[in-house]
């Protein structure tokens, strides 16, 4: 999800919704899995590799990417080229060549960092050290950035498969692929870093105004910061964990009883295309009169009336909207009936955000 850091600004209310073009097959170490993603750079992620491999280290390629890229490189978009950074711009990253960047903030473009840094070190060495680490540091601080391109070619590509297929698929992806959680959750966290405000701090404030004796479900809990920001006790459900906390499994399915929860919370986390078999679960485990509490990005609501209208449908009532954030839009909905079965003809779709390739 999420676009870089340089798209949440004023001039761009929201990250950029991306529409699914290709249905693909994807061959990886256990199987296929049809993904319906456009191709994320996966010329990119090659060439990547390719550097790497010239300068000697090239890290053990993902085995899914590696045979997605093998098949999918000719009908996969282009990959952008670098910008060549200006001169007077040389050195701004210096820390980022040394290992700081994250794969959300990868800057494609940046020209090979280090040179500044080999500079300074070259005055203050004796001459022969210097010629020769010079060639050394370079190659590794341009390895670290390759390797720093390749981790956020690998998230854009993950961000994008999750919210482009079923939720089924995309956690077959993390079970045959259990590096790719990591790769996503380190991409995330980079950009919540970036965010001014972030949606999950507002439904931990909600929840501190309830009573301790209210059970919270967290569907995608990721890091699981409600849980470990209450004193209510929370499930938190997530397709693998990143701490101690989640109990893994697809939130479309998940292991509590019927109205045994009293507040079900969809931080950021609508993703997939079966959007409807998560509300319906969630309708199942809440009390009657329990709490739904959405957040989203902005700019995946094409049609407010028509999300509403199907929450409706599916048993919950709006109690509070606050669409007025640029960013993020959060609704509050209150269960007022059951829904069974029936009601997953309904449909319901939210645009997928995608992370800007540059
Ligand atoms: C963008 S992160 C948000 C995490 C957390 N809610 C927050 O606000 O920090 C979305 C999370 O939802 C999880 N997720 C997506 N689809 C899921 C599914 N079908 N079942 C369980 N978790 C899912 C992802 O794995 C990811 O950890």
């Amino acid at each position: 999800m999420f676009i870089e850091d340089n798209d949440w600004n004023e001039d761009q209310a929201s990250p950029t919704p991306s529409k699914p073009i290709l249905n693909k097959t994807v061959g990886t170490s256990n199987g296929t899995i049809k993904l319906k993603a456009k191709g994320v750079g996966k010329k990119s992620l090659l060439r990547t590799l390719k550097t790497l491999k010239t300068l000697g280290s090239a890290p053990e390629p993902n085995r899914d990417v590696q045979k997605d890229s093998d098949s999918e490189a000719e009908s996969a978009p282009a990959a952008p080229r670098p910008k060549r950074k200006k001169k007077r711009n040389r050195g701004k990253k210096k820390s980022d060549a040394a290992g700081t960047e994250t794969a959300g903030t990868e800057t494609a473009g940046t020209e090979p960092a280090g040179l500044d840094d080999d500079k300074k070190k070259a005055d203050n060495v004796p001459k022969e050290t210097a010629s020769s680490s010079a060639p050394m540091d370079r190659s590794a601080s341009l390895r670290a950035r390759m390797e720093q391109r390749l981790e956020a070619a690998r998230f854009r590509y993950i961000n994008e498969v999750l919210y482009t297929s079923t939720s089924g698929e995309a956690k077959r992806m993390f079970s045959q692929d259990p590096q790719a959680f990591g790769v996503y959750h380190r991409g995330f966290t980079a950009q919540v870093q970036r965010w001014p405000a972030n949606p999950v701090d507002a439904i931990i404030a909600f929840i501190h105004k309830k009573p301790a004796s209210h059970v919270v479900a967290d569907f995608g809990c990721g890091d699981c910061k409600i849980a470990l920001s209450v004193k209510n006790k929370v499930h938190s459900f997530d397709l693998a964990p990143i701490c101690k906390l989640v109990t893994v499994c697809d939130m479309a399915k998940v292991p509590l009883k019927d109205c045994s929860v009293h507040i079900a919370v969809f931080c950021l986390s609508l993703m997939g295309t079966n959007l409807i078999d998560f509300l319906t679960e969630a309708n199942r485990v809440l009390v009657m009169g329990g709490v739904l509490k959405v957040a989203e990005v902005a700019s995946r609501f094409g049609d407010i009336r028509g999300f509403l209208s199907t929450l409706s449908s599916l048993g919950f009532k709006m109690a509070l909207k606050d669409t007025e954030n640029s960013h993020f839009y959060s609704f509050e909905f209150v269960k007022t009936k059951d829904v069974s079965e029936t009601v997953k003809s309904s449909s319901l779709e939210l645009r997928p955000c995608v992370y800007k390739r540059r």
